[in-house]
């Protein structure tokens, strides 16, 4: 979903399937924004009506969307290789992060609902082999530990050579917030897709619970209680202090 880590999630991907083909002292990704390496569907490659030929895309392709799951194309569910990788935020950081984003750019939009995460939660529950549900606090809290799980789930494991070389923690770290918001290629310029948007413009705070500084707590509490309500049976809970479970 917008907001909650898309970035970073595509970082990670890119370099983990790619880790043979670019060593990290020459990864993509110290000259360009993730963005580039990993395109949005809706807004890149179909956009101005553009049908793409995913297939004869070079593999592995890797590619990024903000679509609801039951939107996704075709050529996408029908392909019996894909896996899906969703990204979920604590829905107040999202909106927090919305709201800067927005205003940096100049234009005026908002986040998407809790549909969108209901559709890919209840996707990754039927077929955990093809959709994995990952939360952006998880990535925060132990990051090595999502690297390597993002990398199986994408049949892709580390090897115990290269795990003991710590390609691992070196991957984790090529694709930090620190070393990303620091790039040149991050720190200047825009990406153009249906709208502009700085490069900067991407790497804000990158932290858990900076909602805080935006939402009074009253308005935090009858937001968590119309979550407890929209996920309630779903077996998806948020604790809105970045417990999620
Ligand atoms: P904040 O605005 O809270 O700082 P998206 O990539 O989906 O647009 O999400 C942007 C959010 O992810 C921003 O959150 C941004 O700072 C954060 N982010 C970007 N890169 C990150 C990284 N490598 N590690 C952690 N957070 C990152």
């Amino acid at each position: 979903m917008a907001k909650s880590g898309t970035t970073w999630l595509k970082a990670l991907a890119f370099s983990i399937v790619n880790r043979n083909n670019h060593s990290v002292d020459e990864s993509p990704l110290l000259f360009s924004n993730p963005h580039y390496l990993v395109p949005f569907l809706e807004m890149y490659l179909y956009k101005d009506g553009n049908i793409p030929d995913i297939d004869a895309m070079p593999c592995p392709r890797i590619l990024a969307t903000h679509l609801p799951y039951q939107f996704l194309p075709s050529t996408i569910l029908d392909c019996s290789n894909r896996r899906i990788i969703y990204l979920r935020r604590n829905p107040l950081d999202v909106f927090t992060s919305w709201l800067h984003f927005v205003l940096q750019n100049g234009f005026a939009s908002r986040p998407l609902a809790s549909d969108h995460c209901l559709g890919y939660w209840n996707a990754s529950l039927k077929d955990p082999q093809k959709v994995l549900f990952l939360k952006y606090e998880d990535l925060k809290k132990d990051i090595n530990s999502s690297v390597k799980k993002i990398a199986d789930f994408l049949g892709h494991p580390f090897s115990a050579e290269e795990e003991e070389a710590g390609l691992v923690e070196e991957i984790a770290t090529l694709c930090s917030f620190e070393n990303l918001m620091n790039l040149n290629c991050n720190k200047e310029g825009e990406i153009q897709t249906v709208f502009r948007a700085k490069h900067n413009s991407f790497f804000r705070k990158g932290e858990v619970g900076d909602w805080v500084n935006l939402v009074p707590p009253s308005m935090a509490n009858r937001l968590e209680k119309l979550m407890q309500e929209k996920f309630g049976e779903s077996g998806l809970t948020l604790d809105i202090h970045g417990n999620s479970v």
